[in-house]
This record gives C-alpha cells, sequence and structure tokens, in this order.
C-alpha cells in the first residue's frame, strides 16, 4: 500500500509502507502515482493546515485509491485565485474513497459579496468545493465541506456514489452554496448528513435516479429539492427518488419539486417518495411549483411540460413558518398524476397549516384538505 503525506502544494512528503516520510509529490503528483499503482492506494493530508490551488485529478486509475484528509485544506481566498469553476475536481475514476476528519475550507467570504448569482441567471460560476464528474463506485465519509465559494459539492454523471457522515458548513446569507447538487447520476446515497448552507441543502437536477437521501439534517438552508427543472430541451427524466428520516430546521422550503414554465423542457419526473420527515420551523415545508421563476427570468405565458407522476407524501410533521404549509401547484398543461399523501400533521402557530393544490389527477381526497385555488 502506497502512503503519502501531502504537506502542501509546494512542500510535500510521501511516507512509506512504515508511516516513514520521504521527500516526495504535492497531491496531484501523489494521485498520478496513486493512480498508475496495480494495488490499492492511500493518499494521506495529516492534521495541520494546508493551502492548496486548485486541483483536478483524473482517471481511470489501475486499482481502488483512498484520500484521507485528517487536515484542513483552505483553497485561495480571492475567487479569481481558483482559475474556474472547481477547486477540488475528481474525475472519470471508480473505486476512490474520500475518508477522514477534515475539512475542505473554500474560504468563500470574498466570493460571495462579489456574486450575483440571486440576482443573474447567467452569473459568473466561482470555484465549487468538491466536483465529481464522472465517478463510479465511490465513497464519501467523514469529511466537511466549509465556506465554498458556490455550490459545495457537485456530482455528475456518477454511478453508485454514496456520501455517508459527510457535513456541509456556512453560514445562512451565503449566496448559492448549494450543499450538493446531483445531476444526470445513478444510485447516489447522501446518508447521515448534516448541512446547514445559504442555498438548497441538496438539489437534484435532470437524469437523476435512483437517488436515495436518509437521515440528512438541513438548516439554515433552501430545503431538499427536485429541480429546478424544464428550462432545457435536452434534460434528461428523472425516477425513483427518495427521501427519508430526513430532518428540516428553519430552512426557507421543506421539499419541493420546482419547473419552469414556458420553457422547452418534456421530461417526466416519477416515483418521488418523500417519508418520515420532520419540520422545525419550515417557510414553505411542502411545496411543488411548476411555475417557478425566480428573478422574473421567465414568463407564465405557456404551462411547465414536466410531468409529474407517481409521488408519496407520507408522514411528515412538525412546525410551518407561515400559515400555508402545503402547496401543490402542478402544471394546467399536465397535470400532477397520482399524489398520495398521508400522515401530514404540521402546525403554524398550534393550529393546523392550510394547504393549497391544482392540476392534480386524480384530486387529493386524504387529509389534509385541499383547497383547490
Ligand atoms: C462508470 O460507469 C459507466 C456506466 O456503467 C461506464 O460507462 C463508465 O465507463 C464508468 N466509468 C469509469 C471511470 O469506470
Ligand atoms: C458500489 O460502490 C461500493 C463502494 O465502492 C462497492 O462496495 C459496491 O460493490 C458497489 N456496488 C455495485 C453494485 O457495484
Ligand atoms: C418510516 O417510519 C416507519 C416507522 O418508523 C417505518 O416503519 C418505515 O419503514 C419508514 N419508512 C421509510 C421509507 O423509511
Amino acid at each position: 500500500m502506497l502512503c503519502y503525506v501531502f504537506v502542501n502544494a509546494i512542500n510535500r512528503k510521501a511516507c512509506n509502507e512504515n508511516g516513514v516520510t520521504v521527500p516526495g509529490l504535492a497531491l496531484t503528483s501523489a494521485w498520478a502515482e496513486a493512480c498508475a499503482s496495480s494495488s490499492a492506494s492511500k493518499i494521506w493530508v495529516p492534521a495541520g493546515t494546508y493551502q492548496m490551488t486548485a486541483v483536478d485529478v483524473r482517471g481511470p486509475c489501475k486499482a481502488p485509491i483512498e484520500i484521507q484528509i485528517d487536515g484542513t485544506i483552505k483553497a485561495p481566498a480571492n475567487p479569481g485565485d481558483v482559475g474556474s469553476t472547481r477547486w477540488f475536481k475528481i474525475s472519470y475514476v471508480s473505486s476512490v474513497t474520500l475518508s477522514g476528519s477534515g475539512v475542505l475550507d473554500g474560504q468563500g467570504a470574498a466570493a460571495w459579496k462579489q456574486n450575483q448569482c440571486s440576482k443573474n441567471f447567467n452569473c459568473k460560476l466561482l470555484g465549487m468545493n468538491l466536483v465529481l464528474s464522472y465517478v463510479n463506485n465511490s465513497i464519501i465519509k467523514g469529511i466537511t465541506s466549509k465556506d465554498s465559494k458556490h455550490f459545495h459539492v457537485n456530482v455528475l454523471g456518477c454511478n453508485n456514489l454514496t456520501f455517508d457522515g459527510f457535513k456541509v458548513s456556512a453560514p445562512g446569507n451565503s449566496a448559492n452554496t448549494d450543499g450538493i447538487h446531483i445531476g444526470r447520476s445513478d444510485v447516489v446515497n447522501v446518508l447521515n448528513t448534516n448541512i446547514a448552507t445559504g442555498d438548497d441543502c441538496i438539489s437534484l437536477g435532470d437524469g437523476c435516479t435512483h437517488v436515495t437521501i436518509q437521515n440528512v439534517q438541513c438548516g439554515p438552508g433552501h430545503g431538499i429539492s427536485i429541480g429546478s427543472l424544464g428550462k432545457y430541451k435536452e434534460e434528461e427524466p428523472v425516477d425513483r427518488i427518495t427521501v427519508m428520516g430526513c430532518t428540516l430546521k428553519g430552512t426557507t422550503n421543506g421539499i419541493r419539486i420546482k419547473t419552469w414554465p414556458n420553457e422547452p423542457g418534456q421530461i417526466t419526473v416519477t416515483n418521488v417518495r418523500f417519508e418520515n420527515i420532520t419540520m422545525e420551523n419550515v417557510q414553505n415545508p411542502i411545496i411543488i411549483d411548476q411555475e417557478y421563476c425566480p428573478w422574473n427570468q421567465c414568463t407564465k405565458q405557456n404551462p411547465s411540460k414536466i410531468r409529474i407522476s407517481d409521488v408519496i407524501i407520507k408522514n411528515i410533521r412538525g412546525t410551518s413558518a407561515t400559515k400555508e404549509g402545503l402547496s401543490l401547484m402542478c402544471s394546467h398543461g399536465v397535470p400532477c398524476q397520482n399524489v398520495q399523501i398521508s400522515d401530514v400533521d404540521l402546525k403554524f402557530k398550534g393550529a393546523p397549516v392550510i394547504s393549497k393544490c391544482d392540476n392534480i389527477k386524480p384530486s387529493i381526497s386524504k387529509a389534509p384538505a385541499c383547497t383547490y385555488a
């Protein structure tokens, strides 16, 4: 087993099988050597604080690689010094484990002030803490993503990826710091993960299939969201998404599906299950919004073409910060089909919340009663 101690981007040492450090290579070169090895490798970042410029490592590699991060790795504070939309990127590889008690610190405070993304759809994207693209059969466990400049984690084109005991931490007012964004991936599990951030805790883009989100704590943040969807013509369907045993605390939204009106996308979103979820003082606990149109960047002239079906909303309890606890506003072009709601018990100031539903077939008969808008 190879063993590398990464000291910093300039000075670095590697250790041998006995843990003895020898002069060596930085993370990038350690990866190159580990990747070429025909037996399993481990790259170790020991306790300590390190500065790291952007790193982009890729496979294919010959054998599994574990990167154990026990130290705090800091990104350049100046967004211009990260140089692109990702800070630490791993791609085109299988069997990688990211582990350890360490921290990826994006040092985002300066970037959040420059970031115009909450006002402008075509804003400049800043360095994301961790980008996993086309990564298979891999695990991220234990480490913390802190103060990312933009999304903390972006998952694209992955197969069989598990986050377990992962942590995301950033202030509630940090713009566009989605916790984990997942797109075009099959079999992604986010388990036992604590997310406090300034945007969606978890957001699922098009092409997500077999995604399980379990025992996730979210807050502050904007909740757990499917979408937004429909903006682009070439999107892929969303199928088999389960969110269970999660707690949302003081978030702006709880569980949400959002699609754009008047846009070309026409995929299906099907087999979605939200079950056993606790809300604590959540502003909009349960939402389907098929007229999602932030910052007035679209018109509502034509309905959304995204077809939502087979949605189970079951055992959702706790408190809402507004009196409207449930808002299921489906597209009048393609009504939602087969939405099942049971055991929703949400209170606003001690009284049951009110609900709003539209364009659901067949209409929902079970409690809480829906007043059709
Ligand atoms: C990941 O899995 C996909 C689908 O099975 C496959 O096409 C791709 O080559 C795999 N990538 C790697 C790096 O193993
Ligand atoms: C998924 O990835 C994990 C971790 O590498 C591995 O143990 C497991 O066998 C993989 N599952 C499949 C179906 O390949
Ligand atoms: C929800 O909780 C109930 C009661 O603890 C349990 O029986 C059920 O399996 C849970 N559902 C999911 C999807 O985890």
